[in-house]
């Protein structure tokens, strides 16, 4: 594998703001993003250890929304979202404007070419399966990554990653290699189907999938591809030692359950750099 640029592009389009039909439409679409921050905000609450606030640098900001819920409790120092796709940065940028959420920065770049300041951040986040994308596009990425944040926490700090365990995944592709599912969405969405294709390479522990949304009332289809790596609690300790960061904790998602690798569908961990 190694120089997969899809993955670099997989949310180009994604958060247009030519998309939302109206100022109600946006806000309700905003409260959905704060309540899917709300796992990762109880979680980051507890790195505060007395303190009022924290910094936080987030690796594949999306929205920003994880940001702007910490923002939202009052316990945001400084916020530093990085995000390689335009318009989840512009959409990012407008909530930030509408929000006077002036503690965070957005940075619409490849996280490879952003320079941090050192020690400067309490926590480093990278959610949602971000870490999963980067061995796809080059082998090296996942140990540069966490070498850089790293450097950019302070002592006492704290990575958090969160990603899928595939678990499911894996599973279901064991006989052919490759497994399909379609799902009609809510009529608040403005697809009316969803339908993946997702094969596993086991050679290299990668899937690939493929997600198809049909128009609700207009024809068309959107389109994205992308590749994810699976990590195991082992290999992810190895590589975080490596890095310099303390022995990681690992848990089943924001659940506040140790992970189970026979049933826990994602994995949260939380590490120290001392
Ligand atoms: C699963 S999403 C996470 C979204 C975000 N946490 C949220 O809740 O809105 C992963 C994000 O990482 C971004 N991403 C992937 N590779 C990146 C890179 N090399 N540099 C910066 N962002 C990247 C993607 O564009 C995507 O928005």
């Amino acid at each position: 594998m190694g120089h997969n640029e899809q993955n670099l592009r997989a949310y180009d389009g994604v958060e247009d703001l030519l998309t939302f039909t109206s100022k109600e439409a946006v806000d309700q679409y905003h409260l959905e993003r704060l309540k899917f921050a709300s796992g990762a905000v109880a979680f980051l609450e507890k790195m505060l250890n007395g303190r009022k606030q924290i910094s936080v640098l987030d690796i594949g900001s999306g929205s920003s929304c994880l940001l702007y819920a910490l923002d939202n409790k009052g316990i945001l120092s400084k916020g530093v979202g990085i995000e390689i796709s335009k318009s989840r940065h512009d959409f990012a940028q407008q909530w930030k404007r509408e929000g006077e959420y002036h503690r965070v920065e957005n940075i619409n770049k490849d996280v490879r070419d952003v320079s941090f300041e050192k020690t400067q951040f309490d926590v480093c986040a990278i959610l949602d399966s971000t870490f999963t994308y980067f061995y796809p596009v080059d082998a090296q990425m996942p140990m540069q990554i966490l070498e850089r944040a790293y450097q950019a926490l302070g002592n006492g700090g704290w990575l958090v990653m969160e990603m899928a365990s595939f678990i499911d995944t894996k599973r279901l592709c064991k006989d052919s290699g490759v497994y399909y599912k379609w799902a009609e969405l809510p009529e608040t969405n403005k697809f009316l189907y969803s339908l993946y294709k997702v094969e596993h390479s086991p050679e290299e522990d990668v899937m690939r999938s493929e997600s198809r949304y049909i128009y609700r009332g207009k024809v068309g289809e959107s389109r994205k591809i992308e590749y994810s790596k699976v990590y195991t609690p082992e290999a992810l300790e190895k590589m975080l030692i490596e890095a310099g960061f303390s022995k990681p904790d690992f848990y089943d998602g924001y659940n506040n359950r140790a992970y189970d690798p026979k049933s826990s569908s994602r994995l949260l961990l939380s590490c120290r750099k001392d």
